[in-house]
Order: C-alpha cells, then structure tokens, then sequence
C-alpha cells in the first residue's frame, strides 16, 4: 500500500510541534523572550531557511505549549509559571504600504483562528476555545466559530474610530486585553505575531510604532527576510531597548540538524517507511542548511519508493530521485522559476550554473556568505566563449523574471541568489 509522504514530510510551513527538528538555541532564546514582561521579539534570516516554523513554535510556547521545549533538554529554564498569552498571527504582503496601512489591514483580518478581530467580543459572535496542536498538555487559544448576524463591525466592546486607524486598533488591542486576555482566559498578555514584516514597502516609523503599541500586555513578535534587526525594521533605534532578549536569528541548519528531519520522519512513518542507514546524511548534506530542500526530497523519495511497491529508502531510490531533479522532472516548482530565469538563452544557463556553484567563501565576513562575485565567474564564463556576460545579467535581477540575483548595494559586482533553496537546485541540476 502506497505510503503518504505527508505524514513524515512536508514542504509547508511547520505548525505541530512534533514535526519541528532542532533550534535549540533559538527556543532557548524564545523562552527567555516570552517571558519577560515587556519586549520586542525579532525572527529574521534568510529566504526559506525556517523562519516562519518558528514563529508558529514561538505562537506554541506563548499559549503554555512547551513540550518542544521539554524535548530539546530545556525543561529547568521553563519559569513554573511561564507568562501565557493569547496570539494574533498575520503574514504580511507587499500591498501593505505603511504602517498605517497595516494596522488596517490587522483590523479588518477576519481569520478565524488568528486574527485580532475574531477576539473582539460581540454580540451573538461565538468565540470557542480550542488548540493549536496535538498534544496533550497544549495550551487553549480562541477561534471564531461565528462571527454573528449583526456583521463583524458593530462590536459595543470596542469603538471603531472613523478616519483614526490607529485609535481604532489601539481600542480593539484594549478590549481584547480586558475581555479575553485577562477576565476570560486569565492569561498575561496578547502576543502579537507579525509575519513577512520585511515585505512593507514603507517602513518609516514602523519601530516607534510598534515601541508605542507594546506594554506589559502587549507583546510584538515581527519576522522578516534580512541579515539583522535593520533589515526589517528601519528605525530600529526605537526600539533597542525592547530588543535585549528577544533578537533570533535563523542561521542555515547544521548538517547534524538537518539529518535529524529525516529521522524524525521515520518516527512519523512508525515503520511504514525506512531509510537505509546513510539516506539521512546525504538528504542533509544535499539540503546545504536549508530544511525546505531536505522535506522536497525526502518526499520525492517516499513517491518514489511508493512506485516501487517498496516501503525502503534506499540508495536507488535517492539515485532515482537525483536522476529526475537534474533533468527537471522532479520538482516542477524550482524548475519553472530556473526557466523563467534563464529565458531560453544557452549562455544565461551555464552563467547562472557558474555562478551557483561559485565556492561562497566561509569569509571572515558571515555577511558574505551566499554571496557570488560577478568578477569570478567572468574569467570562466569568457574561456567558455560565453559573450556579453553584461546583457545576460539583467534579466536575473529583474523582478518579474524572479528575481534570482539581488545586487549587493554597497558592494560593486556582488550579487547574491535572493533564494538560496532555487540556488541549491541549480546546483545539483544538469546543465
Ligand atoms: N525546524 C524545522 N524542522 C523541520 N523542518 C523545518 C524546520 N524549519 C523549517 N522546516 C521546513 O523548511 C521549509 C521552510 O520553512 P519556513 O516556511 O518556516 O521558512 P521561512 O524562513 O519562513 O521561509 P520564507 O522566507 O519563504 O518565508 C518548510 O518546508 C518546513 O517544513
Ligand atoms: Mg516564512
């Protein structure tokens, strides 16, 4: 019987906590962070390398879910009595344009399990609790079962100021506080999760913005692609004094770590699908840090395995499955966006081929890492008779055809692959 690659693996975004593999700093840090009274918690790294798993842990952690936590060896730093919250999550969009905008948009959000609104009490709105995982010890948050008949803007707890964006959410923030957090659920606070952060196209008084908003029971977590806090938060200096504990960053995962996916997938499959010993370090290896590429292919294993009638992973299997991604059958996602980029020019494909598989120095500089040098990959790209290295560039860099290339803005000729997931592909696909 075929197996379901799902029930071990997953290219989704991590909720459930028995499927999230290792950070154990970073869940260290995020205890730390949730429990002091005030502060900012900042999430950033780069593209795909698990941001967004951990937001939903750290969602976890704040309803008094520590069971990751507890697994990972942390159970003497969890306080006896960890502050708990009630949590808003909301990814953001690049149609949000200011901060103002987004306070709108988390106003007007009517998702039921996460949105600010759902918490508003109202007449005739049926508001339940529920949990955000299986476990047994998790921690209850509300969801919206029926936002009632009377629409969802005639709340009498929480007065919608016209024209005022930011008093009307600071009124719905205050009945939330008073009516969920503290006399329903009796919690310490509202944790505020604000996904994709970096995506805002104006981000001018985003930090005092948030430094104003956030009190003993109104916690801020913000998340965004960038190398630190500057990147998704522009006046930043508003807010370094909210930032002691909470600033994590998401390095690539460590090869040990990564292996650890495939392993705690086998406990997923419990025995309906094996992994020859030596699958998990190749699948790590293979997925240089980023967990995203470990899950595709292990999944494409499992489907492999399937049409096999086999419930073994084996080194054929995964030979199989290599076989399909260099000639861009197996992964039709990763493939589409490597043909927009190259465009059907032959010399753009061996240029973008080089410069993926430029060695990114481990430079003094960990800025550097992931970044590739124009100048390096020039000289070959000309012994290759590759001409007009110029005119092939652009289209890389040029949004709507991806963008593969970002340009390093205060270093000349120095770009890097803006996902480094699409990067680790072309590398082990066929030219
Ligand atoms: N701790 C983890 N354990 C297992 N798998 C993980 C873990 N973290 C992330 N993944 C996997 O990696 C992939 C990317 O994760 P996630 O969406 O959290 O990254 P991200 O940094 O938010 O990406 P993006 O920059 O695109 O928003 C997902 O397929 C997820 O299943
Ligand atoms: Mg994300």
């Amino acid at each position: 019987m075929a197996v379901d690659p799902e029930v071990g693996f997953t290219a989704d975004v991590i909720r459930d906590p028995s499927r999230f593999v290792g950070r154990t700093e970073l869940i260290r840090d995020c205890i730390s962070a949730l429990n002091s009274a005030t502060g900012l918690i900042s999430v950033f790294g780069k593209r795909g390398v698990g941001k967004s798993s951990l937001l939903r842990q750290i969602q976890q952690m704040a309803l008094g879910e520590y069971t990751l936590a507890k697994r990972a060896g942390l159970a003497h730093l969890i306080p006896a009595r960890p502050r708990t919250y009630l949590t808003v999550y909301y990814s953001c969009d690049s149609l949000i344009k200011d901060g103002k905008d987004l306070l709108a948009r988390l106003c007007n959000d009517q998702n039921a399990d996460d949105s600010l609104l759902r918490l508003i009490p109202n007449d005739g709105k049926e508001i339940v609790e529920f949990t955000r995982s299986k476990e047994v010890s998790a921690g209850a948050d509300l969801k919206v079962v029926n936002w009632g008949a009377r629409g969802v803007e005639s709340s009498k707890y929480a007065r919608v100021v016209a024209d005022d964006v930011v008093q009307t959410f600071r009124n719905f923030v205050t009945s939330v506080v008073v009516h969920q957090v503290h006399n329903r659920m009796k919690r310490d606070g509202l944790l505020i999760i604000l996904d994709e952060f970096d995506v805002i196209e104006n981000k001018e008084g985003l930090g005092s913005l948030i430094k104003s908003l956030t009190t003993a029971d109104v916690k801020f977590a913000v998340c965004g692609v960038g190398r630190d806090l500057a990147d998704i938060i522009e006046d930043h200096a508003s807010v370094e004094r909210l930032i002691e504990q909470g600033v994590l960053a998401v390095k690539p995962m460590p090869l040990a770590e990564a292996e650890g996916i495939i392993h705690r997938a086998a406990e997923l499959f419990s025995g309906e699908m094996r992994f020859e010993p030596g699958i998990a370090a190749r699948l790590a290896e293979l997925g240089q840090g980023y967990p995203y590429f470990v899950q595709l292919i292990g999944k494409q294993c499992v489907n492999e395995a399937n049409a096999r009638g086999t419930n073994l992973v084996d080194d054929s299997v995964l030979t199989k499955v290599l076989d399909d991604l260099r000639s861009g059958k197996a992964f039709p996602t990763l493939e589409s966006a490597y043909q927009r980029a190259i465009g059907e020019s032959e010399g753009r494909q061996i240029l973008l081929h080089l410069l993926a598989e430029q060695p990114t120095e481990q430079s003094l500089f960990s800025d550097e890492i992931g970044r590739v040098v124009l100048k390096n990959t020039r000289q070959v790209a000309e012994e290759l008779d590759i001409q007009f290295v110029n005119q092939l560039i652009p289209r890389l860099v040029e949004k709507r055809y991806g963008p593969i290339l970002e340009r390093v803005p205060e270093r000349q000729g120095v770009y890097e692959f803006v996902n480094p997931v699409l990067r680790q592909y072309i590398r082990l696909r066929k030219l």
